[in-house]
């Protein structure tokens, strides 16, 4: 398969999607709160509770200046601005996601806070000024190039600055059960075992400051539960949804694809 993110992840009509579920769910969609819209905007294993868990980890703190590499619809962004105080960009290829992302923080009142750009994660830029924080949360899972990846997060990062992970790994067990969120087969999936991903991280520049396996912890499809309608991987991805969690669960239980969340500092 030829991968193209736009194609891959990329929706019509997804704000409206979005808010016609969180309505159905009994939500008042105007006025939405992060919490309201955190099953529709968390697109990742372990939702809000994963975005806080590893934010925590991170201490992030009140106007850090935070780029989220291919930060979707920007749930954890919005998290990290309401509820952590930063000041955060967002980047990511898939432009009905930027463009959506920008709706949902205007609906919020986030604007002052949270801005959406379009963008790859093998080209981020500084825009104008040093980050303190890398974040990025299941993103790279489609990009082949880790050395590019991890080298052009170190460079937009000020000295001392932080790398905040989550993100899948290949398990012990290979190979994956497709189909996966990310992949229908392996052409697109581009994941290595933790201790490879860390050794190409450290080359880049960076100390592993904590280095989590949280396999196990995560809630999500990946633990075979229901995916409900009002859920972002039913919104995306519809009735496939079920046969990715089906292959989520036997991927997590056999070890097969692990998660980490790691915090690393830029020499
Ligand atoms: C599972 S979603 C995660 C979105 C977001 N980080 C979150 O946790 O809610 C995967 C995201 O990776 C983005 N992505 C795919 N290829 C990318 C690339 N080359 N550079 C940056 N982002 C990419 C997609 O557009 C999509 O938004």
């Amino acid at each position: 398969m030829i991968y193209d993110a736009n194609t891959y992840w990329g929706r019509q009509g997804l704000e409206r999607a979005i808010l016609d579920a969180l309505a159905a769910a009994g939500k008042e969609i105007d006025r939405l709160t992060v919490d309201d819209l955190a099953p529709a905007d968390q697109f990742h294993s372990g939702g809000k509770n994963s975005t806080v868990r590893l934010a925590r980890l991170a201490s992030l703190k009140p106007v850090m200046r935070v780029l989220d590499v291919g930060g979707g619809l920007g749930g954890p962004a919005r998290t990290l601005a309401a509820e952590f105080g930063c000041q955060v960009t967002v980047v990511d290829p898939t432009e009905s996601y930027v463009r959506t992302g920008e709706a949902l923080t205007a609906r919020l009142r986030l604007t002052d806070r949270v801005s959406h750009r379009a963008g790859d994660a093998l080209a981020v830029d500084t825009a104008g000024g040093m980050f303190d924080v890398v974040w990025t949360q299941n993103s790279g899972m489609n990009i082949a190039d880790k050395e590019r990846l991890y080298a052009g997060f170190a460079r937009v990062l000020r000295p001392g600055g932080l790398l905040a992970f989550q993100e899948p790994m290949a398990g012990p067990v290979q190979p994956p059960i497709f189909p996966v969120m990310w992949a229908p087969d392996a052409t697109t999936n581009f994941l290595r075992a933790p201790d490879a991903m860390r050794a190409v991280i450290e080359a880049a520049g960076f100390r592993v400051s904590a280095w989590d396996d949280v396999t196990s912890e995560l809630a999500g499809p990946s633990t075979g539960a229901a995916v409900p309608a009002h859920a972002i991987q039913r919104i995306i991805m519809g009735e496939a949804v079920d046969a990715i969690t089906r292959a989520g669960k036997r991927n997590r239980d056999e070890r097969r694809i692990v998660m980490t969340q790691a915090v690393l500092v830029r020499a």
